[in-house]
């Protein structure tokens, strides 16, 4: 079964006993590779491919080798289906098709599948593994089993092989393990002492894929190569931003079982992104082959992140998510996930070195193009007057490219107005002759530009390292753990957070920019996209917010500062309209802390407004003297009429002070203002009326049990608050029903009952007013925003 040349391998480097990665002879022999999961998708895309170069590589060098496919299935049914999976790895371009044909050969004799199910089985594997040893007299070099299963599954399996598959001392056996590692701090630290109850650290090795991509792997080298370029300008005086990207196009149909508990965050930012994040970020360890010391500036850079809040991230998720979600899940047609597919993150380092730079951590599905990259963007001084193409006026950047996107192959690019770098070692090349591309910004003409001479797949190089027993390419509990300590914290505070639906593809438009100040990242576009069941293949400018029903009204609902901003917007184009139509605009405004956001969009956002022909009316008034500051008066003026230029005389508070006192039944106020309204506003009906809900149902001031019914025409009543300040001035039903249009602003999530509640109830506006509202010709639109409508 053996091949029968066993040469004497010299392999590169092991583990030493000190931490320190030494090239030092490592025992040959034989070695058997488990990979468990062996039919699964990643040992089909890259596990037996890079198994197999290695064997390759390692043939003419010195061990023998036999390769295991292990799985649940029994033998019979997989043996076939693993060999045809097999059958197919490739050779590299340099090896002569008969060459190929012999080696391929060679790997499927030297294969196959074991049913690994139960603790007999990993038994009986041991036992077959003793038995061809024994039978070759060939000594055993070591035993690596490659987990290719879910995490669950881990610590079993680790027990099995402990119990039954450990080789004899002096024989190495490493155990390879795929992320997830865990889904919080708590989790990656049960599993990780679960695992170290069957297996040494030194055993194991977590793999990160990224570690594996050639370009991440130099990150390190790449900035000691070219120390004396890049420590004066490697801190906040020079480094304007830091970009962690990775976009992809695709979406997760297929895995969302898998998905759906994990998203994006845990997906690729816990893992792939943080690690790329230290390697830039970590101070340059004297010794490079030291993993003591590498792991130490490392845990440095997590000990000095600042922590991630809320407002450290923005999320969103493409919109036909949520149908693969019902598919794949067998949900409802009402389920909703909440997994974000898109996640954009500002980190800071509180070092004084990286005081106040950004670091940018994006990542999504279903974006614009497949790319990853890590660009460290310097401040540029130079101010330019003329000639804008000069290489002085142009960006400078170092950008780690991992591959894909419009360059298409993996590279380091230093922009040629910083410094010429140093080209990496034998197996790197530097480009000269150029297609024409730009990346980032840049035509490629104005970047150094080096890249591997052979592209390697990062799965093959760590499998090598992980022959080599080369720890450093792997992920130590430690830093895992480190890991999870700064993502935890920010994945609880976004738990029941909403993401930003996004269309997918070059339709997201700028619905994903992103808005960096202080330490404070945002959507730059302040429109939210959402809820867009009834929207597929529309594009972004199409489905600004969500809009639906409520109460059988139209319904308007976002996050509540989009809301906001919507509702400015209609207001704003209502009186346009009717200042176009008649030349003047009716707007009634009602008290409360609900509008105020809004009288702050109107003052601030909307310089064309038609203030100069608006008409100002009060919903209703608290009995103050409008000095105070519950006055809803006080507070309009404050918040929005000092703010913009409305003549004076088409501001019309409601008459609460009268021959000094306040809301008196015989100084006639409401009906003061009632005339008013009827001299003005043309048939009564104003142009808009905004309202609020209470926590009790009531609308304007008119209140539970406040005998509605009984004010008859009046266009104007006092009435009675449950709360003080007890009187009140309110425009009527008759007043509101005649309005042409009627918005009803509902925010917070302290109104979430409310409009449960609100959502259920028949009309009856003797027990919650603001039924009652119910335009006779004009239309009533309800403004609710997530918290309120969501909780
Ligand atoms: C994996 C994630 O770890 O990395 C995938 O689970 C993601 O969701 C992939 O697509 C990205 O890797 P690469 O090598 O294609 O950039």
């Amino acid at each position: 079964m053996f091949l029968a040349v066993v040469l004497l391998l010299v392999t590169l480097s092991v583990q030493g006993g000190n931490g320190e990665e030494q090239a030092e002879a490592q025992r040959p022999g034989h070695i058997s590779v488990v990979i468990v999961g062996a039919t699964g998708d990643l040992a089909k895309r890259y596990l037996w491919q890079g198994f197999f170069e290695q064997y390759v590589n390692q043939v003419s060098g010195g061990n023998s080798f036999s390769f295991y496919g292990g799985g649940l299935s029994p033998t019979s049914t997989a043996t076939p289906i693993f060999f045809e999976i097999i059958k197919n790895v490739s050779c590299s371009e340099n090896t002569s098709p008969e060459r190929c044909a012999v080696l391929k050969e060679q790997f499927l004799r030297l294969a196959q599948y074991h049913q690994l199910k139960t603790l007999e089985d990993y038994q009986e594997l041991a036992k077959h593994i003793e038995k061809e040893l024994q039978q070759e007299g060939i000594t055993e070099a070591g035993r690596l089993f490659y987990l290719s299963v879910p995490a669950f599954a881990y610590a079993d399996i680790a027990d099995k092989i402990n119990n039954s598959c450990r080789p004899t001392s002096g024989v190495w056996l490493r155990v390879v393990l795929e992320k997830p590692f865990g889904h919080d701090f708590r989790s990656a630290q049960l599993l990780s002492s679960q695992l170290g109850s069957s297996l040494k650290d030194e055993e194991m090795f977590r793999i990160d894929h990224y570690l594996g991509k050639q370009v991440v792997a130099k990150i390190l080298p790449f900035r000691v190569e070219n120390k004396k370029f890049l420590d004066p300008i490697w801190n906040k005086h020079h480094i304007e931003r830091v970009e962690i990207v990775l976009k992809e196009t695709l979406d997760v149909k297929g895995r969302i079982p898998f998905y759906d508990q994990y998203g994006v965050i845990r997906d690729v930012m816990q893992n792939h992104m943080t690690e790329v994040m230290t390697l830039l970020t970590m101070r340059l360890p004297v010794n490079m082959s030291s993993t003591q010391e590498l792991l130490q500036k490392k845990l440095q850079i997590f000990s000095n992140l600042l922590p991630l809040g809320k407002n450290q991230a923005v999320i969103g998720q493409y919109q036909a998510y949520k149908t693969s979600v019902q598919q794949e899940m067998n949900k409802t047609k009402d389920h909703i996930s909440l997994t974000p597919t898109f996640a954009a993150v500002l980190a800071h380092i509180d070092e004084a070195r990286y005081e106040g730079v950004p670091i940018l951590l994006i990542s999504g599905k279903m974006l614009d193009e497949r790319v990853g990259y890590a660009r460290i963007l310097f401040k540029n001084n130079i101010f330019c007057l003329q000639n804008q193409n000069s290489v002085h006026c142009k960006p400078k950047q170092i950008v780690f490219y991992f591959g894909h996107g419009q360059l298409k192959y993996p590279a380091i690019l230093v922009s040629k107005n910083l410094f010429k770098p140093v080209l990496m070692e034998r197996e790197w090349k530097e480009v000269t002759e150029h297609t024409d591309v730009d990346v980032l910004g840049l035509p490629i003409s104005d970047y150094y530009v080096q890249t591997p001479s052979e592209n390697r797949e990062a799965y093959s190089e760590l499998i090598s390292h992980i022959f080599a027993g080369r720890k450093n390419s792997f992920i130590s509990a430690e830093n895992l753990l480190a890991s999870w300590g700064l993502w935890t914290p920010l994945l609880s505070s976004l738990a029941g957070s909403f993401p930003r639906i996004y269309p997918g593809g070059a339709d997201n438009g700028d619905m994903l920019n992103l808005r960096v100040e202080g330490k404070d990242i945002s959507y730059s576009s302040e429109v939210v996209i959402i809820g867009a069941d009834q929207m597929s293949g529309t594009s972004a400018k199409d489905f600004q917010v969500m809009q639906g029903k409520f109460r059988s009204a139209d319904m308007v609902s976002a996050w509540s500062e989009e809301l906001v901003e919507r509702l400015a917007a209609d207001i704003h184009e209502a009186a346009e309209a009717a200042v176009r139509k008649g030349g003047v605009f009716h707007l009634a405004l009602s008290g409360g802390s609900s509008p105020l956001a809004l009288f702050h969009r109107l003052a601030l956002h909307h310089f064309s407004f038609p203030w100069r022909d608006t008409h100002v009316w009060m919903v209703d008034e608290r009995c103050v003297p409008p000095t105070e500051l519950e006055s809803n008066f006080n507070s309009l003026h404050d918040h929005l009429l000092q703010h913009v230029r409305i003549p004076y005389y088409n501001i019309h508070p409601m008459p609460v002070q009268l021959n000094q006192r306040l809301c008196v039944e015989e100084d006639a106020g409401a009906l003061l203002y009632e005339k008013e309204v009827r001299n003005l506003v043309n048939g009564s009906s104003f142009h808009f009326v905004l309202l609020g809900v209470g926590y009790d149902g009531h609308t304007a001031s008119l209140f539970p049990g406040s005998k509605i019914s009984e004010l008859g025409d009046s266009l104007v009543a006092l009435t009675e608050s449950p709360i003080k300040p007890h009187q009140r001035m309110s425009l009527t039903f008759s007043a509101i029903n005649q309005a042409r249009t009627v918005a009803l602003l509902v925010m917070g999530k302290g109104k979430h009952e409310l409009i449960t509640q609100l959502s259920r109830v028949k009309d009856n506006p003797d027990k919650w007013p603001v039924t009652g509202v119910d335009p006779a010709d004009g239309k009533l639109v309800w403004y609710i925003d997530y918290d309120a409508l969501l909780g």
